[in-house]
């Protein structure tokens, strides 16, 4: 079977991958609204986020992305790398060639820009094996990172955080000096900066971020936690889920702080008794469990960082707090 592949330009064809995502992923995904992706494609950076469509027959079939983020390797200076993401195909135009033509033409795209990718693939999910074979196939360099495990924890109303109190902000960009503080070798970080973090205020999902201070140490740490609006076996639901955790040397109080944070209360009157989290950052599993995390059988993602050549110095990498979406 013959397929065209074409390069696009994104957020512009939004509206075309946003159909394909749709119609591609479990319904419990819900990265498949246009407002949510116009804005994940549209963060500041001096790299444009490319798409590329697959057609079939003339007609789109299959998208997948590259969006720029811009990272920090420890001892380096800060870079950008690729998010390869949003591999999708029609369903009735599987086991063609599709995925892995997509692959092929956005790996050609991240090495003539010398950009690194990194991807995220659920674990034990058709993605895994499809990007572990286009790899292979297509001579790509790359390293398998630590794995994205899925949390959940039960939400509290009171502070069980000891001294650590809670602060809600609409500013990501107060962030910003938490970030300053991480310090893991080995590690691919998420290095944005206050443009990046501001970029937030227009996120289209309700969302707020909350502050973690000790009285005696200042800020310990923070959370972006966003209301997602899953499709489940249940019906139609929002959960919870602590987007970005940011948690240098944490403890099970400052975990705690995460719950009390996720179990306030909404403009809305919302509340929610759990809180979800696909990334928790270096954080180590027994501190995980001692501050109320359970690891989920699901939401778990294998990491990949990917660099055509093979001596750059990301593919030494162990680990990345950047997240999948
Ligand atoms: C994962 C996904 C992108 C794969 O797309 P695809 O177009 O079917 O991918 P390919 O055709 O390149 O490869 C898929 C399988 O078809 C097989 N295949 C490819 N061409 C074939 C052909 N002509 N005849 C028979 N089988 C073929 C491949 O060997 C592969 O088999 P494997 O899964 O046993 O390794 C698609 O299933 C999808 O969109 N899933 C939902 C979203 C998702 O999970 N995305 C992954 C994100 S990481």
């Amino acid at each position: 079977m013959d397929f065209d592949v074409e390069r696009v330009e994104l957020p512009a064809n939004v509206a075309i991958a946003s159909g394909i995502i749709r119609q591609s992923w479990p319904p419990s995904f819900p990265l498949c609204r246009e407002d949510y992706l116009d804005w994940f494609f549209s963060f500041p950076s001096p790299l444009h986020p490319l798409g590329v469509l697959v057609y079939g027959e003339g007609h789109p079939v299959g998208f997948g992305a590259l969006v720029p983020r811009r990272v920090r390797l420890a001892g380096q200076a800060t870079a950008y790398v690729y998010l390869l993401t949003l591999i999708s195909v029609l369903p009735s135009w599987r086991r063609h060639g599709v995925g892995l033509l997509l692959y092929k033409k956005l790996f050609a795209l991240s090495a003539e820009r010398s950009i690194p990718f990194l991807a995220f693939t659920e674990q034990g999910g058709p993605g895994e094996n499809l990007l572990r074979r286009a790899c292979s196939v297509h001579a790509m360099p790359h390293r398998e990172l630590a794995s994205h495990v899925g949390y959940a924890a039960l939400t509290h109303s009171d502070n069980p955080g000891g001294q650590i109190g809670v602060r809600m902000t609409q500013d990501a960009s107060e962030l910003l000096t938490v970030l300053e503080r991480r310090a893991t070798d080995n590690a691919i970080l998420d290095e944005a900066d206050a443009s990046g973090l501001s970029h937030w205020k227009a996120c289209p999902l309700p969302h707020r971020v909350a502050l973690f201070s000790h009285p005696a140490e200042g800020l310990l740490g923070g959370a972006i936690l966003t209301r997602r609006r899953f499709a489940g076996s249940d019906g139609d639901g929002e959960k919870l889920v602590a987007e970005r955790a940011i948690l240098p040397g944490a403890t099970p109080e400052a975990l705690g702080a995460l719950r009390y944070a996720a179990g306030q209360s909404w403009a809305d009157g919302g509340r929610f008794s759990t809180v979800l989290s696909t990334n928790l950052g270096p954080v180590p599993p027994e501190i995980i469990r001692r501050g109320g995390f359970r690891r989920l059988p699901i939401g778990s993602y294998r990491v990949f960082v990917g660099a055509n050549d093979p001596s750059c110095p990301f593919l030494s990498a162990d680990q990345t707090d950047l997240n999948v979406s």
